[in-house]
C-alpha cells in the first residue's frame, strides 16, 4: 500500500531536540568554552543577531543554533557515520523544503499503513523532524544516536569546514543551492522578523550592502555554494547538487533523483500507487505553511517562489550581483533561470 499523506502512524512524532532543558548546564559549559577565542575575531554588523564573525573564511553567528559555537564543537567533537545523511544549504535557500522531502522519503516505510497518529510532518515542523547538527549534540538526543540508521542532519555549515570526521565518513550530502537575488530577499526579511527589537528594522539596501560583500551568516554566499559545487563534481557519489529553481520546475524528478541518490530508490509498485506525487503534495508550500501557520513555524514560510527578487532589486543592484555570481561561478556549471 502506498504512503498516505493523511495515514496515521504508530511512531511518535520526533520532538525537538531542543525543548528539553535537562542538560542546559552541559550546554553552557560549551559554548562558554569558546567565548574567549571568538571575541579575538574580526567583527561585522549581523543581521539577526548583534554581530557576525569572520571565522575560517566565513562569517558565523554567535548563540547556540548554526552558530559559530556549535560550529567549533562540531569540529572538536562530532562523529559522523559513514551511513549519515547530510542536507547542506546556505540559510534561505529552500532548507526546509529539502527536510521535508527528505524526512518523508527516506522515513517513507516507517509511517505507512498506521492508525495511531498523523505523519509527523503533519503535526510538526521539518526542522523538527529533520534537526540541524547543532551544539545540541551534547544533549546526545536520540537524533545523534548510535543505533538510528540513517542518521539525518542538516547544516549550514560551509564544505571546507565541515569536521573532518564528515569529510572522511564517506556518508552521502545532499547540497542545496538558490539564486543569490532571491536569498537576499528571504533573508532580508527573514531577519526582520527575528532580530532583536534593540537593533531596530534592516532596510532593503542595507541588506543589500552587506550580502554584496558577503556578510551574512555562513557567507560569503559564493564562496558557501562554490565549495560544495565543487566536492560534487569531484565526488558525485557523495556530493548530490541541487538548485531551488531546479526543484520549483520539476520536483518529482528531483524527488526520484534525491531517492536514488540516497539509496532509497522508489519502486515501480510505489511509482504506479502515486507515492512520489504523495510526498510531494505532503511537502509541497501549500500543505507546510498550512501545518505551520501559527507562532515562529510560520518564519520559514513567506512566498516560496521563483524571482520574487524583481520586486526588490533595482536595476544597478541586479546587474551588480549578476557580475559578481558570473565571476565567481565560473567554470562551475551553476545558472539560475530568472
Ligand atoms: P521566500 O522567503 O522567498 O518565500 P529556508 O528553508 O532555507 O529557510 O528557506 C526559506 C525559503 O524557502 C522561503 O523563501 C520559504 O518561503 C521557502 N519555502 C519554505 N518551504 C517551502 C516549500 N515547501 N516549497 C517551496 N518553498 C518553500
Amino acid at each position: 500500500m502506498s504512503m498516505s499523506i493523511a495515514s496515521h502512524s504508530s511512531s511518535p512524532p520526533p520532538k525537538a531536540p531542543y525543548t528539553d532543558h535537562d542538560d542546559e548546564e552541559k550546554i553552557n559549559a560549551a559554548l562558554n568554552r569558546y567565548k574567549e577565542k571568538i571575541a579575538t575575531l574580526p567583527k561585522e554588523k549581523g543581521w539577526v543577531t548583534k554581530d557576525l564573525y569572520m571565522y575560517q573564511g566565513f562569517w558565523h553567528q554567535p548563540g547556540r543554533v548554526n552558530s559559530i559555537e556549535a560550529l567549533m564543537a562540531i569540529q572538536d567533537t562530532f562523529k559522523a557515520h559513514p551511513t549519515d545523511i547530510y542536507l547542506a544549504t546556505m540559510p534561505k535557500s529552500g532548507t526546509t523544503w529539502l527536510k521535508a522531502l527528505v524526512f518523508a522519503l527516506v522515513k517513507r516505510h516507517h509511517y505507512k499503513n498506521n492508525t495511531k497518529s498523523t505523519h509527523p510532518l503533519l503535526v510538526s515542523n521539518p526542522h523538527v523532524c529533520l534537526p540541524g547538527i547543532t551544539i545540541e549534540i551534547f544533549r546526545n538526543t536520540p537524533f545523534y544516536a548510535e543505533g538510528d540508521s540513517p542518521r539525518l542532519f542538516a547544516t549550514h555549515i560551509p564544505y571546507p569546514l565541515l569536521s573532518q570526521s564528515i569529510l572522511d565518513s564517506g556518508c552521502r550530502l545532499v547540497y542545496l543551492c538558490r539564486n543569490p537575488k532571491d536569498v537576499l530577499v528571504s533573508l532580508f526579511h527573514f531577519a526582520n522578523k527575528l532580530r532583536d527589537k534593540s537593533l531596530g528594522l534592516m532596510t532593503f539596501e542595507e541588506a543589500y550592502q552587506l550580502f554584496s560583500k558577503g556578510v551574512m551568516p555562513n557567507g560569503p554566499y559564493w564562496d558557501h555554494v562554490k565549495g560544495y559545487r565543487k566536492a560534487s563534481l569531484e565526488h558525485p557519489e557523495n556530493v548530490f547538487f541541487l538548485t531551488y529553481e531546479e526543484m520549483s520546475v520539476d520536483i518529482v524528478d528531483v524527488v526520484k533523483r534525491l531517492a536514488n541518490f540516497l539509496g532509497y530508490p522508489f519502486t515501480e509498485k510505489e511509482e504506479a500507487e502515486g507515492t512520489v506525487n504523495e510526498i510531494v503534495k505532503l511537502c509541497g508550500f501549500k500543505n507546510l505553511s498550512e501545518v505551520n501557520k501559527h507562532g515562529l513555524n510560520n518564519v520559514f514560510f513567506r512566498e516560496g517562489k521563483v524571482g520574487d527578487w524583481k520586486n526588490y532589486l533595482t536595476d544597478e543592484m541586479s546587474r551588480n550581483l549578476d557580475e559578481i555570481t558570473e565571476e565567481k561561478f565560473k567554470g562551475l556549471d551553476i545558472s539560475f533561470p530568472i
